[in-house]
């Protein structure tokens, strides 16, 4: 389970989905839950509050927990704030099978950047409990990675990840030599 952690408009799902196009081409299956879709459907009566953002990744680990039991390679993206909920859907997985990767994006970038205008409306008080701006996000201590989105591209981001994968096994290691390594 390849879980990214990182604020709204760090970066995680641009990242995220080139990897699964990548891993793809490497003939990997995989399996993608996203914060923005799940919360439409499965956990759609889940609001932003610690204890809904908690039931979320909870919820989230679960599922991830049984698709990496299908024998998938799971892509989660959640902004998932709270260590204490990371640690959770950590302890659902096997040792060293949980990878996270905390896409480290600076506060005020995220803000200019500002891909869904919630921002904006966060700091205009429409939106409560926005994180960065009303909610806190606890930054991962020890991520298996971490990526750096406002200075690296994303398409170096997925080879540093590849690479993190291939060199744990996760995947063949002669499916990481894209760069040519
Ligand atoms: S989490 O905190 O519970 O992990 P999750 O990743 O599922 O959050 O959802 C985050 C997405 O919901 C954001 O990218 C954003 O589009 C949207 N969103 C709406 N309201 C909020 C809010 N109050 N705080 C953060 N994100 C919000």
């Amino acid at each position: 389970v390849v879980w990214f952690t990182g604020l709204s408009g760090s970066g995680k799902s641009t990242v995220a989905r080139l990897l699964e196009r990548r891993l793809w081409a490497m003939g990997c299956e995989t399996f993608y839950l996203d914060g923005d879709n799940v919360r439409h459907g499965l956990n759609g009566d889940l609001g932003f509050s610690p204890a809904h953002r908690k039931e979320n990744i909870r919820r989230v680990g679960e599922v991830a927990r049984l698709a990496y039991e299908h024998g998938h390679l799971v892509l989660c993206t959640f902004i998932s704030p709270f260590r204490e909920d990371r640690r959770f859907a950590r302890s659902l997985l096997p040792e060293g099978r949980f990878i996270e990767i905390y896409v480290k994006c600076d506060l005020e970038v995220a803000k200019r950047r500002d891909p869904k205008g919630l921002y904006a409306k966060a700091l205009a008080g429409e939106i409560k409990e926005f994180t960065g701006v009303s909610s806190p996000y606890e930054e991962p201590e020890a991520p298996e990675l971490v990526v750096e989105s406002d200075l690296v591209s994303a398409e170096d981001a997925v080879e540093a990840i590849v690479a993190e994968l291939a060199g744990r096994g996760i995947i063949g290691s002669w499916q990481g030599g894209g760069s040519g390594a």
